[in-house]
């Protein structure tokens, strides 16, 4: 058995594997502009955050009913739980949805019909994080946590996602202050494809308490040196970095050294049907091409539970740090 993780980074529409694709556009009399699931495996040759998200995107035309998104969840569940899943907290992207005519009731109820059942059916507890298009306007964004308010009791926090460079954390202020005064936990990729100034950004202005990505806050030693300070953890997604570019080879990713200059690094998979594996196979990809070591995985593990939002179930955060102490590789 794999060792106990937390996965922290997960789009759940990039868990969408070319086969449900063609099953949900089959079912839903979707027309999809590849004649089958090998090629459609072709187009995931990526130059870039851009080239993906235009294929993340298209592909979400599948999803339409509460079914759908419950089969999407648990479909991404079953396999997160053979990779030693224990937790899972999971962005989601209304926007793209209501935009498509599929509203948030939908997406948050078809979801929740999979993570409602999760502990039970795959021995992981979750948590949901609607996440906000930063390529929209901020006026979107807002009417979108408006359209969440019915389903809060449902939603954790908030994110921001989709392309970076352009659209710094700053454009977001209002409705990040707004989600925290409804008691949502705040996270936001930065420092994926921009620049370290947005990580400093998205701390200052928006208050995220977690950084999605990260990746180019080693262009800053300050800023390395606040994030070790005040143990801000970031969910790196390593094999995602590879497939976008954002390292050249998964032998030069920063990883190591982010460890030792004593950042809360934790390991996940980001969009794992696009980018060649889910959490475990990225945990077993940075142990062979970086050799880590046994002690560094467990690390990752602990970080993993250490930056989830547990803080309404200690006891449990406890249980599972346990089963990383326990755990014999
Ligand atoms: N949406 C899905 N995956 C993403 C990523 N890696 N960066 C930004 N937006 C995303
Ligand atoms: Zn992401």
């Amino acid at each position: 058995m794999p060792i106990p993780k937390a996965e922290l980074h997960l789009h759940i529409e990039g868990t969408l594997e070319p086969e449900l694709a063609f099953a949900l556009a089959a079912r839903n009399g979707v027309e999809l502009p590849y004649a089958d699931t090998e090629e459609l495996r072709k187009a995931y040759l990526f130059e870039d955050l851009q080239t993906f998200l235009n294929l993340y995107y298209e592909l979400m035309a599948v999803l339409r009913t509460e079914r759908d998104f419950e089969d999407l969840a648990n479909a991404y569940l079953a396999r997160a739980a053979a990779q030693g899943v224990r937790h899972a907290e999971i962005f989601f992207d209304p926007q793209a949805h209501i935009a498509r005519g599929v509203d948030m009731g939908t997406v948050v109820e078809g979801l929740w019909r999979a993570l409602g059942s999760s502990e039970t059916n795959h021995g992981i507890s979750t948590r949901l994080i609607l996440c906000f298009l930063r390529d929209e306007s901020a006026e979107s964004a807002l009417e979108t946590l408006d359209a969440a308010k019915p389903y809060l009791d449902r939603i954790t926090g908030i994110g921001l996602d989709s392309a970076e460079v352009g659209h710094p954390p700053v454009k977001f202020r209002e409705v990040y202050e707004a989600a925290a005064a409804l008691g949502l936990r705040r996270v936001a990729h930065a420092g994926e494809e921009g620049p370290p100034a947005y990580i400093t950004e998205a701390l200052d202005i928006l208050g995220v308490e977690r950084v999605d990505h990260g990746l180019r806050c080693m262009e800053d030693e300050e800023l390395v040196a606040r994030l070790v300070r005040d143990r801000i953890p970031l969910t790196l997604c390593p094999l995602s970095n590879v497939r976008l570019r954002a390292v050249d080879v998964l032998a030069e990713h920063p990883l190591p050294a982010m460890l030792d200059a004593g950042l809360l690094c934790t390991v996940n998979s980001d969009d794992p049907a696009y980018f060649g594996g889910y959490a475990g196979d990225n945990f077993d990809a940075v142990r062979e091409a970086l050799g880590l070591t046994e002690e560094r995985l467990r690390e990752l593990a602990r970080n993993s539970f250490v930056a989830s939002f547990l803080e309404d179930d200690e006891d449990r955060r406890a249980r599972y740090l346990a089963e990383v102490e326990a755990y014999v590789f």
